[in-house]
């Protein structure tokens, strides 16, 4: 695939490590040479792809950022970014299950579990053994995570969980669910407990499987709990901290989805990069136009200016503390270039956009729901704001 010089390749603008850039090239090569060509196929089919999950965990992709101790790598979150925008240029779909898998699951047991759980669960999923989801939706609450009416009643070393929970990434794929539940509705997010449920467990079911406009191999389901015996020992943090578990796997979950979108707006881009040196009309190739040249042009600062702000938001992760700010920042402007991007993509390849004999209609669909999901752009600017009164 030819590409432009841009961000992402100039030796002169923000500096890559020689690591960086190492996982950078060995990422794209894997994604390029096995994940995009089935793309197609698993958006047609609704095929979770489960040989590049098992890919990625052999390239110990699942370990990416994790201590060694608890088989990962110990690699940066920079680096993390530059390979989900890598998988996602190549196919959406496992980008996502990539992301869910290590921000959504794997991290909040690093930051939040004990030791026995970072020894049993963590090392399982930095190994890519056992694939993680979460789950804090519900059919009636989305963007009111605080209102979730899954229950978890406390009895003796059991909770025992009952509710229903939507929208869940890697849905009948996974082995271990991060429920949030309520042991208490009065106490509102203060009664909030986070759990990881194992598949297998008693009384747990899957619903509805969703039939999406993009991201279709990913596998979203409804998960229900039945009177689901859940031992203690999987609670991550302590009763009352489910919503603080929620909100900061959050923060590391939106950096994944601002690097899903900057992936998605330069694959496409990358496409119509190319088509449009090839296309030609009034007797020249179409890239000779100004017309053309402008989309290129602005299309490629845009994703260039995302990416910088999704970089700025991993440096932020790896200094410690609060990047709540700087994630919902990265994602917000992220999700909105890559929909803007994928559209005027769509349109330099004209009607030939508009089908299946290209892929760039596939990235303008998988593009939208990095505006709805870990966060609508309404809720990221809703947090900006929050903490900018707050001086954050
Ligand atoms: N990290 C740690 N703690 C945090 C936090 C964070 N990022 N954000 C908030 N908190 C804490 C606050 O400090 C506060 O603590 P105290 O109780 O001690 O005071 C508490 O949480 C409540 O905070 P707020 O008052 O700010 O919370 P709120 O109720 O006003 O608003 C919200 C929160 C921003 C609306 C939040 O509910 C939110 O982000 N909603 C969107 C949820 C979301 O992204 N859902 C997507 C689901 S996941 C998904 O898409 C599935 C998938 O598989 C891809």
């Amino acid at each position: 695939m030819t590409t432009g010089t841009s961000l992402k390749e100039s030796p002169m603008a923000f500096a890559l490590t020689q690591e960086q850039r190492d996982i950078q090239e060995m990422v794209r090569e894997l994604a390029q040479k096995e994940f995009a060509p089935k793309a197609a196929e698993v958006d047609r089919n609704h095929r979770f792809p489960r040989e590049n999950f098992d890919l990625m965990a052999s390239s110990d992709l699942c370990g990416l950022i994790f201590p060694e101790e608890y088989s990962g790598v110990g690699l940066d979150h920079v680096s993390y970014s530059i390979a989900v925008e890598e998988i996602a240029k190549a196919c959406a779909t496992t980008s996502v299950i990539y992301s869910a898998h290590v921000s959504l699951t794997a991290s909040p047991v690093l930051q939040w579990g004990n030791e026995e759980q970072k020894k049993r669960m963590l090392a399982a999923m930095a190994r890519g053994e056992k694939l993680g989801a979460f789950a804090l939706s519900e059919p009636g609450n989305g963007s009111d995570s605080a209102a979730a009416h899954c229950r978890a009643e406390l009895k003796g070393d059991h909770f025992i969980v009952n509710g229903v929970k939507n929208w869940i990434t890697n849905g009948v794929e996974a082995d271990y669910y991060l429920v949030m539940a309520q042991t208490d509705p009065n106490l509102k997010h203060r009664g909030l407990v986070a759990l990881m449920i194992e598949k297998g467990s008693k009384g747990f079911t899957f619903g509805k499987l969703e039939d999406k406009l993009g991201i279709r191999g990913s596998s979203t389901c409804q998960i229900i709990f039945e009177d689901t015996p859940v031992p203690v020992e999987n609670m991550l943090g302590k009763v009352g901290e489910g919503f603080k578990v929620a909100m900061s796997t959050l923060d590391g979950g939106r950096i994944g989805i601002a690097s899903q979108a900057v992936g998605i707006a330069q694959g496409a881009w990358d496409h119509a990069f190319k088509y449009s040196k090839e296309r030609e009309a009034f007797g020249k190739s179409i890239n000779k136009f100004q017309a053309i040249q402008f989309m290129l042009a602005e299309m490629q600062t845009e994703i260039d200016a995302a990416r910088l702000l999704t970089y700025n938001a991993c440096i932020a992760q790896d200094r410690g503390g609060r990047f709540t700010k700087e994630a919902a920042m990265a994602k917000l402007y992220a999700s909105e270039v890559a929909m803007r991007s994928t559209t005027k993509c769509v349109q330099i390849f004209g009607g030939y956009g508009y089908v299946t004999d290209y892929p760039v209609e596939r990235y303008m669909r998988d593009a939208k729901i990095t505006e709805i999901y870990e966060g609508t752009s309404e809720i990221q600017r809703l947090v900006i704001a929050s903490n900018l009164l707050k001086g954050q």
